[in-house]
C-alpha cells in the first residue's frame, strides 16, 4: 500500500511488522571480491554468510505470515488422505475456482508432469515468453517453445502497460503454420518473469481463449506470479479499477484449462501445484504423480508447506500482499531512474531489472554484460542479484553455438515482506555509484560450462582483472564498506 507523506512524496508503506529476524552481514569490499572469485563470478555460488541483501530471487525466500506458521503446527502428517490436502483443495476451489488439485514439489515438477502428459515429440508450445525451467522440460521431451510476444515486449524503455500480452496475429500465424494437431498447448505466464515481470491483460487472455476454443487447443496458465499480474490489471486495465484482486484472479483462472504454479512466490511457501476443472486431464496427470513426486495428498511437498500453502492462497489476494512487491519494485525503479540508471520500464512484478545493455554498452553480448553487471553490483554493495541474459540462455544443443539472449537483464528481486525502504535506498545508492563508474566494468568468460541450465553451476572469470580495479575505486571513494 502506498501512503502520501505530508511533503507530497509517496512511499510504499510496509503493512506488516517484524516479529522474527535473521541477522545479515555486510562484508568489506575486499572480502566480497574474495567470495566472488571463489564463486566463479556466479552469484548462485555465493554463500549466505557473504551476502548483505539477498535479491537473487523472490522464490522460496518470502516472509511467511503468523497464520501460515501457526498452520504448519497443525499439519496432518498422514502419508495418504492427509487433512492438510483437503484444506488445500478447499482453498484452491475458493480462490482459483478449480475442483482438482495435484501438489508437486516445485513449479518445475508441475511443468515436467504437464509436458509428460500433454506434449509429444515434435510438437510446439506457443507462449508469451519462456521461463528457463519451462523451456528445458519442453525441449527435453522433444518439443519447441515458440515465443509470440508483441515486439514492444523487448523495448526496455517502454510505457506499454501489458508487455506480457500474446501477439494475437502471431498466434494465428503459428496455428496456420503448424496446424492444431502439432500444438501441444498454448501457455500464458502471468507476469512474464524473464521479460521483467510484465503482465498480460484480461482482454488479451480472453482473445487467446477464444482462439483456443475455435481450434480445440488447451490453454495452460502459469500462475506463479498471478497475484501481481492481477494487481497490475487492476491498476492498468480499463474497467478493472473497481474489481478486487480476488475477482480478477478468478476471472483469469476461469479462462484456463490447466493451471500450474510455483508456490514459492505468491503463496510464500516451498512447493508447487497443478489444478484443473477437467476430470480427464486430472486423472491423466494423477497417475504420474506418485511416480515422480509423491502420493496425491502431498505430491513431494512437506505437509507443513501444504497446510501453509492453503493459507497463503487466501492471503495472496489481499491488496497489501498482492501489491507489496509491485509497489516496492516501482519505488526502487523510479529512484534508480532519478539517478539516470537504465531500468526496465514500466516496472513490473517480482523484481527491479537493470538493462545491462544500456548500463554497460561497451560489453558485447558474448562477454555477458548482465553477468558482469550482477558481479559488479555484488562488489559495490554485497547485494546478490541474478543474471537473466545470455548466460541464462544455454547454447544451441545441436550446434553448440552461443544463443544471444533477447534481453540482457540483471534482476534485483524483491522478496515479499522481507526488505524495507532503507534497504532499497542503500541499493539505489550503491547501484548509482556503480553507474558513475560503469566504464571500469568489463566482460566475463566461462572457465567451467555445464551443458544444461549453465547459469546454475557455471564458473566464469573477469576479463582484464576489472573486478580489482573496481574494488580499488570503491575503497578510494567509499572506504571498506
Ligand atoms: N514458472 C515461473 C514463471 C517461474 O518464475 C518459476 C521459477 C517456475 C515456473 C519454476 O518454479 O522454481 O518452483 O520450480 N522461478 C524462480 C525464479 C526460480 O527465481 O524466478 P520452481
Amino acid at each position: 500500500m502506498n501512503i502520501r507523506l505530508a511533503s507530497g512524496k509517496e512511499i510504499p508503506i510496509e503493512m506488516h511488522k517484524v516479529r522474527i529476524v535473521q541477522k545479515i552481514h555486510l562484508r568489506s569490499v575486499d572480502d566480497r571480491l574474495r567470495a566472488l572469485e571463489e564463486a566463479g563470478y556466479n552469484t548462485f555460488l555465493l554463500r549466505t554468510r557473504d551476502i548483505f541483501l539477498d535479491m537473487l530471487t523472490d522464490s522460496g525466500v518470502n516472509a511467511m505470515s503468523d497464520n501460515q506458521l501457526a498452520g504448519m503446527m497443525v499439519a496432518d502428517d498422514a502419508y495418504a488422505g492427509g487433512e492438510s490436502y483437503y484444506r488445500l483443495v478447499e482453498a484452491v476451489q475458493e480462490i482459483l475456482g478449480y475442483k482438482y488439485v495435484l501438489p508437486t514439489h516445485q513449479g518445475r515438477a508441475a511443468e515436467h508432469l504437464i509436458d509428460k502428459v500433454f506434449l509429444k515429440p515434435g510438437q510446439v508450445v506457443p507462449t508469451n515468453y519462456h521461463f528457463t525451467t519451462t523451456r528445458a522440460h519442453i525441449e527435453l521431451l522433444g518439443g519447441t517453445m515458440l515465443e509470440i510476444y508483441a515486439d514492444e515486449a523487448l523495448n526496455t524503455q517502454s510505457t506499454h502497460p501489458f508487455k506480457g500480452n500474446i501477439d494475437i496475429q502471431k498466434l494465428h500465424d503459428v496455428i496456420k503454420k503448424y496446424g492444431s494437431e502439432k500444438i501441444a498447448y498454448v501457455r500464458m505466464e502471468a507476469t512474464t518473469n524473464l521479460l521483467g515481470g510484465q503482465p498480460f491483460s484480461l482482454e488479451n487472455m480472453r482473445q487467446v481463449r477464444q482462439i483456443c476454443d475455435k481450434h480445440g487447443l488447451l490453454l495452460v496458465l502459469d500462475g506463479s506470479l498471478i497475484s501481481e499480474n492481477a494487481y497490475l490489471i487492476r491498476q492498468r486495465e480499463p474497467g478493472y479499477a473497481q474489481k478486487s484482486v480476488a475477482q480478477i484472479i478468478k476471472e483469469m483462472c476461469a479462462l484456463a484449462d490447466i493451471y500450474y504454479m510455483s508456490a514459492r512466490k505468491n503463496t510464500c511457501v516451498r512447493g508447487g501445484m497443478i489444478a484443473t476443472n477437467n476430470e480427464r486431464y486430472y486423472l491423466q496427470l494423477r497417475d504420474w504423480l506418485p511416480v515422480y513426486e509423491g502420493f496425491l495428498t502431498y505430491g513431494g511437498m512437506s505437509v507443513k508447506e501444504v497446510e501453509a500453502m492453503a493459507i497463503g492462497l487466501r492471503e495472496m489476494v489481499a491488496p497489501e500482499v498482492a501489491g507489496c512487491a509491485v509497489e516496492q519494485v516501482k519505488y526502487f525503479a523510479n529512484r534508480l531512474l532519478e539517478h539516470g540508471v537504465p531500468v526496465v520500464t514500466p516496472p513490473g512484478g517480482l523484481a527491479c531489472h537493470l538493462d545491462a545493455r544500456r548500463f554497460l554498452p561497451h560489453i558485447p553480448q558474448n562477454q555477458y554484460p548482465a553477468g558482469a553487471l550482477s558481479a559488479a553490483v555484488y562488489l559495490a554493495s554485497g547485494i546478490r542479484t541474478m543474471e537473466r541474459g545470455t548466460i541464462s540462455t544455454d547454447r544451441d544443443p545441436k550446434t553448440g553455438k552461443e544463443i544471444l539472449a533477447d534481453l540482457e537483464l540483471t534482476r534485483i528481486a524483491v522478496p515479499r515482506r522481507v526488505y524495507t525502504i532503507s534497504h532499497i535506498e542503500y541499493a539505489v545508492d550503491r547501484i548509482s555509484w556503480l553507474y558513475k563508474h560503469r566504464d571500469l566494468v568489463k566482460g566475463l568468460k566461462f572457465v567451467e560450462e555445464p551443458p544444461v541450465l549453465r547459469f546454475f553451476f557455471g564458473k566464469l572469470a573477469a576479463l582484464d582483472n576489472w573486478s580489482k580495479t573496481l574494488c580499488e575505486m570503491f575503497k578510494k571513494e567509499l572506504g571498506d564498506y
